[in-house]
């Protein structure tokens, strides 16, 4: 048999072979490798979803986005982002944001198009762009910028050629927000150069220490320039449900829905009320979910400082983005012995891109009891005292 060659990239990853180091160990491990949430719903959602799946009327294939959902996204986005959305041209849902990350490069780019990504990011923005075609250059994110992306570092002749730029704040895998001077300059430069914008804002809810992160939207002229994906995922424990939205600019919006009407046939409607329920229902669920997190942040920071291992606090986002200790050759050598030591796996950060080397991210995933359980294991393992000892 004969496979396309665009396969070749999804070959051995670092996140098989995660998965294979997982396959062979015996007993008990924690696992902070992938950011699988596991707070779930509230239970306004839950009875929302549950009451839609006993309607037999529900399943039918449901094509477009209901009317009802696309006017609690409008409203969810002005109480929430102050940001005001047409419902019927600036508002596509996704089936989850990865899905719309791994498609929407096939509406912009063609064949050998410059696409600008973070470097590190999440895999997909870099995964979707290459299915499409597209020539990926890496904007790193860098510790002496805050991790934050340096405009004034992409050179003039690639800024010109570039079609599409994906960026995203609070940060997979970092943990950092962005100040509101780069979205500034991130729209000057946009305008500029004729890019089109994706900003992912995923995080947006899990932001740290009584601070609050706003939608790209509300900078002005964002929308003339790009959309942002959102996610219910990690804000409402939906993240099984698939739900995201695309938002933002018409053309780009109107652009997706047609790629997407040729790709499947939209969301479920049951889950179409559970997406109605989260944003127009109690958000109090919201804080809670942001609370449990930070709760695990600082447990998990606080117990690795403790046990010698000092890393950055995160500002956001259910991640630690820590720096390997010394006398690691990789990253991956890192994880690959604290995994075999410890039972406990994280991902080593150059699965995020070249920038990601000497670093791990460890994904707050499990519950306050597991977390200190791997505090503990790291520290009688000795992985950190390996160091001290050569
Ligand atoms: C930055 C970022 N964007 C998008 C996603 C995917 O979210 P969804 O569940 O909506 O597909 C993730 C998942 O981890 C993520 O970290």
């Amino acid at each position: 048999m004969k496979f396309a060659r665009r396969m070749d990239r999804f070959g051995e990853g670092v996140f098989s072979a995660l998965a294979q180091m997982k396959e062979k160990k015996s007993g008990d491990i924690v696992d902070l490798s992938i950011g699988a949430p596991n707070i779930p719903p509230a239970p306004h959602i839950l009875k929302a979803l549950s009451e839609a799946c006993l309607v037999p009327e529900n399943y039918v294939y449901a094509i477009y986005d209901q009317k009802e959902l696309l006017e609690a996204v409008s409203l969810w986005y002005m109480r929430r982002y102050g940001v005001s959305l047409n419902p019927e041209t600036e508002i596509c849902s996704l089936l989850g944001s990865q899905e719309g990350l791994s498609h929407i490069a096939l509406s912009i780019v063609d064949e050998g198009d410059t696409v600008l990504v973070p470097d590190p990011c999440y895999p997909v923005f870099a995964d979707g762009p290459s299915l499409a075609g597209a020539e990926l250059y890496y904007m790193p994110q860098r510790r002496g910028n805050h991790y934050i992306i340096d405009l004034k570092e992409i050179p003039e002749e690639v800024a010109k050629r570039a079609k599409l730029m994906i960026v995203s704040y609070p940060n997979n895998p970092t943990a950092v927000m962005a100040p509101d001077s780069f979205y500034e300059e991130l729209v000057a430069f946009a305008k500029r150069y004729d890019i089109i914008v994706l900003h992912d804002n995923a995080y947006s809810e899990l932001v740290f220490d009584g601070k609050t992160c706003g939608s790209f939207l509300r900078f002005p002229g964002a929308r003339e320039v790009g959309v942002e994906f959102n996610s219910l995922s990690k804000t409402y424990g939906l993240a099984g449900a698939r739900i995201g939205f695309c938002v933002g600019n018409c053309e780009v919006v109107s652009k997706l829905k047609t790629l997407k009407s040729n790709m499947d046939y939209g969301m479920f409607l049951p889950i179409q009320k559970a997406a109605i329920a989260a944003v127009t229902g109690d958000q109090s669920c919201v804080a809670q979910t942001r609370a449990a997190y930070e709760k695990r942040r600082d447990l998990l920071c606080k117990g690795l400082a403790s046990i010698g291992w000092e890393i950055p606090k995160p500002e956001a986002t259910m991640f630690v983005w820590a720096p390997i200790p010394d006398g690691f050759e990789s990253s991956f050598a890192f994880v690959e012995e604290l995994f075999d030591k410890a039972g406990v796996l994280v991902t080593p950060g150059s699965a995020f891109g070249p920038s990601g080397e000497g670093y791990v991210r460890m994904a707050l995933v499990q519950d306050e009891e597991a977390i200190a359980a791997a505090v503990k294991r790291i520290d009688e393992s000795g992985v950190l005292k390996r160091k001290a000892r050569q």
